[in-house]
């Protein structure tokens, strides 16, 4: 039998607190793949949960420790365009990790506990190793990355995390090393002393028949008596939240839980592909950035290859070879993808006809996207208030966190200046 945690209680009555975390590493500007693979469902999620956002700076270092110049216009490219497409600050926390030194002390103090094995075995460490061979990664900043990770999940004791298949064994270490974290540190130092102050607290009488049901429930595993007991303790409105758990930790045998564990919230691989209908991908130079301009999204896509078949307008084509066809299947109605095979396989239109519509649709869900950029364009000094109010707001959570975290760790903090 589990306790249910507060906010997991409350969470089932009210999404709105739920918590919700994700990073993105600092790529610069984005583009219609991050769009339609990410941005898109942040947009959603912000209006159900309690969102935090922030950007990778340090992740990205674990990969490029040699190159930081960009970092920072980075940075603000790609928060740029997280608010371009409707990532609304009022409603979700944005920050920059490197703006939180709370994910350091964190990380740290988790590192102690790990083994290195379990870094070692995760999927991701060998993958991306092979990948960037032509950079050192035999660093414990590259090998710690998840375990960084970890920590920026576990510092706002997020829920539910939204990541591509890629990351989904990055939230399981994450997981592991919470139960770990729990079982060593969710029983107080102090434990006994709060157990005599609890009681005591309760009055004589009320601890007395809990103590009573307590025994009958651990002796003889009698449910009815711990569902009592529970009662009693969660009516008795004269205890702490923190003598409330040790007792309830205690009657069921099990710790607190100090780092709940988070869940991975997969988001489905997006299927654009890129002009040259390879994935897109700014490595392949074949991407539509946010905030391209419609000229720039008008002549990328008119110069887009089709089908090889259709050397002149009067041949036949077959739309399944073709990469715009792609991107009628993203961007289309039902009767406009009508019209291209139609049109394709009789040699009915020209590709550049075909081309028009998707040239729209994409203007059409850029313009505003555009619009929401241009003040941040302008005035950066509008973004960076944005990003220290994040901060300032995730400071609060994160805080909250460490104090539990140091103090179960036995670091009391007397002596900080
Ligand atoms: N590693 C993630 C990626 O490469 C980015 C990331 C860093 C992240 N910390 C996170 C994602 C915490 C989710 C939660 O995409
Ligand atoms: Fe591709 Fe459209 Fe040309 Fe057919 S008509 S080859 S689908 S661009």
């Amino acid at each position: 039998m589990s306790t249910i945690e507060p906010q997991t209680a409350h969470s089932v009555i009210n999404p709105k607190m739920t918590r919700v975390l994700s990073g993105m590493r600092p790529t610069g500007w984005l583009h219609l793949g991050h769009y339609h693979g990410v941005l898109e469902n942040w947009v959603k999620l912000q209006h159900e949960y309690d969102c935090y956002f922030f950007v990778a700076d340090w992740h990205a270092l674990t990969t490029h420790y040699d190159n930081p110049q960009s970092l920072a216009a980075h940075t603000q490219d790609m928060v740029i365009d997280w608010l371009a497409a409707g990532v609304d600050p009022e409603k979700a926390t944005l920050f920059v990790q490197s703006a939180m030194p709370e994910h350091a002390e964190l990380h740290v103090l988790l590192s102690m506990g790990t083994p290195l094995s379990w870094l070692e075995r995760i999927p991701t460490y060998k993958d991306q190793q092979a990948k960037l061979r032509e950079k050192d990664l035999a660093t414990y900043g590259f090998l710690g990355y998840p375990l960084l990770q970890a920590a920026d999940i576990l510092l706002y004791r997020a829920q539910l995390v939204p990541v591509g298949a890629d990351q989904v064994s990055h939230v399981e270490l994450t997981r592991e090393v919470a139960r770990r974290f729990n079982h060593l540190y969710g029983k107080p130092l102090d434990a006994e002393t709060v157990q005599t102050q609890a009681y005591s607290n309760m009055g004589k009488k009320a601890a007395k028949q809990y103590q009573q049901w307590a025994k009958q429930y651990q002796q003889e595993g009698d449910t009815e008596a711990l569902q009592q007991a529970q009662t009693l303790l969660a009516a008795s409105g004269s205890l702490s939240a923190l003598e409330r758990e040790v007792l309830s930790g205690h009657l069921t045998g099990s710790g607190r839980v100090i780092l709940p564990e988070p869940q991975a919230l997969l988001t489905t691989a997006s299927k654009m592909v890129g002009l040259d209908g390879e994935k897109m991908s700014k490595s392949y130079g074949n991407t539509i950035s946010l905030r391209e301009s419609p000229d720039a999204v008008r002549d990328k896509i008119r110069k887009m290859p089709t089908d090889p078949a259709r050397v002149r307008r009067t041949d036949a084509g077959n739309p399944e070879r073709c990469p715009v066809w792609n991107l009628h299947q993203v961007y289309s109605s039902l009767e406009v993808q009508q019209w291209v095979v139609t049109g394709c396989t009789t040699a009915g239109i020209g590709c550049l006809d075909c081309k028009q519509p998707v040239i729209d649709e994409i203007n059409k869900i850029l313009a505003p996207m555009r619009e929401r950029a241009r003040p941040f364009e302008e005035d950066t000094g509008q973004l960076n208030t944005i990003l220290k109010q994040g901060a300032a707001r995730a400071r609060d959570t994160a805080q909250e966190t460490l104090k539990e975290v140091r103090q179960s760790m036995g670091l009391i903090g007397r002596w900080s200046s």
